[in-house]
């Protein structure tokens, strides 16, 4: 049964007694909104699943297509027991993204609308570029490389910061149907390498160096490491381009390999600023984005063109508010999915004005943030609850010096938020004016699936409320039963929605087999997951092998495989435990080899390896020795138990006569504060 239907009979009853917990939208907001009240949700809402069809088919009217989509609007399987999983919306229609991301906003007048202000990591250092301008940057980058070769269906790999140069990237590959795949600029050498040798790119493209806050990271030797890594497993890039970022590296200062490296302003500038569109299907690759999961190998999670594009656009409008005057800021790297649906894609398909941020939140003080929403007049701003929680350790007056008076649509992502975070979220940056979108969803997911809207009906400080237009999230018990009405288990979703990914790249069966066989008939999110009896999804965290620190996946299985590498560690376990600001922090209980003292050397190098193997932001918090790891008499490490140790519940460490040897446990405990 849809939950609106029934959600918009149950809140108007239940609300009133739980006033407490529940934060009103002002009158003035809700005036205003593109979405009311709960009963204008619900209709549209109870369109949305009755007729996908057609609720879509509408709104993907607003876009341009070369060719209009095909019959049936969308086709799926997501039932395992039925046969091979299939998601396919619009086919047969063709366009673009890009095109409807420039040119569509450029012929609808908005021209010399800003659409991205850049601002430096240092105060001062920013820059701006119209929609016109924007788009003249993009040809000359899809010109150059479609003169190098790069067509449609190439794989392209883009290692860079936060500069403009990474949007234009990623929108140049799109408009000649490349499909981009951006690698966090945190990632290490050997991470890239592996990616490189996943989806073997044409190009790599990079920049020399960025500065993060007071620190200067040489980006172009780290990639030179993973071309060589590449290269020792056969597969050789040609073409490493590679932007100056002058002012955190000269040119000259940078590392160069003759031949197979470009300077980005050498060649770039110098190609025309139009460039003809690559008219691709619907269901033709956008981008391929790698993702941990609860094995060691990074999964390329895959998306298409026409549902992506249709989706993120309708999520940003709503989920924020949208409106052609807003100034819109999402923190998020480009990196990471974030970055990819709500910095690039769903805002310029909106015709949005975009901040793009170099820096770091904290740099040169914790009141960065606030001075750059006062000096571009920011309206929505979407960030982290790590950030939120970083931010409010350091005091309100970082906050209350500054204006922020243009602030009137707050947003999170990547975890669940906690309510004090969220309170102070709301009312120390918000100044209990502006209503927050606590947006769930995931790499796989495209866009926005939980979500409120805002104006629409009353918050619950640490829930994301209410399911998106389309999206049908179900609750499942272990057995895969669906549960009704309030309840506790699996969270699941039980049809497609149109920026669904499509499987994983080079991958269908690990597709099938990690999101579609735990629970038959469901797509299966990897979180837990509560309902109220209002109806509002409370999100609990990942039931799986995943962590999540600073709202950043990591699978337990990499950091362990890293750890594995370093020649004096036998075994290891790594499970998640509470952290104040990150949400988890990293706690990795490690076996040496025979005869191995522990030292703090040890423990930091130890620590190396995973900065080297996977990226500085996968580095434990903890390495806690193990003798022994407890495991079953069949051999399988028994996690549970040791989550328990790490965060020190020890009277809730529960049986431990199934181990194999019960006494790993007290050792383990003896050496806790070691
Ligand atoms: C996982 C997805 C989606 C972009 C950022 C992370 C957790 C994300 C929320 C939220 C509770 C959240 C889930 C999810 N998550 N947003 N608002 N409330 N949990 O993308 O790396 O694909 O991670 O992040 O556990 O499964 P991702």
């Amino acid at each position: 049964m849809a939950p609106s239907t029934k959600n918009s009979v149950i809140l108007g009853e239940a609300l009133a007694s739980e006033e407490v917990n529940l934060v009103f939208p002002t009158e003035d907001f809700s005036r205003q909104a593109h979405v009311s009240s709960i009963q204008k949700y619900g209709e549209k809402y109870g369109r949305s699943v009755e007729d996908p069809a057609g609720f879509w088919s509408d709104i993907a009217s607003e876009f341009y297509w070369k060719q209009k989509w095909g019959q049936p609007v969308y086709t799926e399987n997501l039932d395992i027991r039925k046969g091979k999983i299939n998601i396919e919306w619009f086919k047969g229609g063709k366009t673009n993204i890009c095109y409807n991301c420039l040119d569509r906003n450029i012929k609808g007048g908005n021209g010399d609308k800003i659409a991205i202000y850049w601002e430096g990591n240092e105060p001062g250092h920013d820059a701006s570029l119209t929609y016109n301008q924007l788009l003249a940057r993009v040809c000359q980058l899809a010109n150059y490389l479609k003169d190098i070769g790069v067509g449609k269906g190439d794989p392209v790999i883009i290692y860079l910061p936060m500069l403009m140069e990474l949007p234009i990237a990623m929108l140049a590959c799109a408009r000649i149907g490349a499909i981009h795949s951006v690698v966090f600029a945190g990632f290490s050498a050997e991470s890239i390498a592996q990616r490189i040798m996943d989806c073997k790119p044409k190009v790599v493209i990079t920049c020399n160096a960025v500065r993060r806050g007071p620190k200067t990271i040489f980006l172009k030797d780290i990639v030179d490491a993973a071309l060589i890594e590449s290269a020792q497993n056969g597969i050789n890039i040609d073409v490493c381009l590679t932007f100056e970022n002058e002012s955190a590296l000269k040119k000259e200062m940078t590392k160069w390999v003759e031949g197979r490296d470009i300077w980005w302003q050498d060649v770039v500038p110098k190609y025309p600023v139009t460039c003809e569109v690559e008219w691709v299907d619907a269901e033709d690759p956008l981008f391929l984005l790698y993702t941990s999961g609860s094995t060691g190998k990074p999964k390329g999670v895959f998306h298409t063109t026409g549902g992506y594009m249709v989706y993120t656009a309708t999520t940003f409008k709503y989920a924020f508010d949208y409106k052609p005057k807003d100034i819109y800021w999402c923190t998020a790297d480009c990196g990471w999915i974030t970055g990819h649906s709500y910095v690039t894609y769903g805002p310029l398909l909106n015709g949005a004005t975009n901040v793009v941020f170099e820096g770091v939140p904290n740099y040169p003080d914790a009141g960065r943030c606030w001075d750059i929403v006062d000096k571009y007049k920011v309206s929505i701003f979407y960030t982290a609850p790590t950030l939120v929680r970083s931010l409010m350790r350091e005091g309100d007056e970082y906050v209350t010096r500054y204006s922020r008076k243009s602030l009137r649509v707050l947003g999170s992502v990547g975890e669940p938020i906690n309510p004090s975070a969220w309170r102070w979220f709301s009312n120390v940056v918000g100044d209990g004016r502006c209503p927050i979108s606590d947006t769930w969803w995931q790499t796989e997911t495209g866009g926005f699936m939980i979500t409120p809207l805002p104006g629409a009906w009353p918050q619950k400080p640490g829930s994301a409320t209410l399911p998106f237009f389309g999206v049908q999230p179900v609750i499942v018990d272990e057995k895969g039963v669906e549960l009704e009405g309030e309840c506790s288990g699996y969270l699941c979703v039980k049809s497609s929605w149109p920026s669904a990914f499509r499987t994983l790249y080079g991958d269908h069966e690990r597709y099938q087999t990690t999101y579609f066989s735990a629970f038959p008939g469901y797509y299966f999110t990897g979180d837990g997951c509560n309902r109220d009896k209002d109806g509002y999804y409370w999100l609990t965290g990942r039931v799986d092998d995943v962590i999540n620190v600073s709202g950043h996946r990591i699978g337990t299985a990499e950091v362990e495989s890293a750890l594995v590498s370093h020649p004096q560690c036998v075994e290891a376990a790594v499970v998640g435990v509470e952290h104040e600001v990150k949400g988890q922090g990293i706690y990795a209980f490690v076996t040496l080899a025979e005869g191995v003292p522990y030292s703090e050397e040890l423990r930091k190098s130890l620590i190396k390896v995973v900065r080297e193997k996977i990226g500085a932001f996968a580095a434990p918090d903890k390495i806690h020795w193990a003798p022994g790891l407890p495991k079953t008499r069949s051999g399988k490490i028994m996690r549970r138990i040791l989550r328990k140790i790490a965060s020190k519940s020890l009277d809730e460490l529960g049986d431990t006569s199934t181990l194999a040897d019960p006494s790993v446990v007290d050792q383990l405990i003896a050496l806790a504060d070691c």
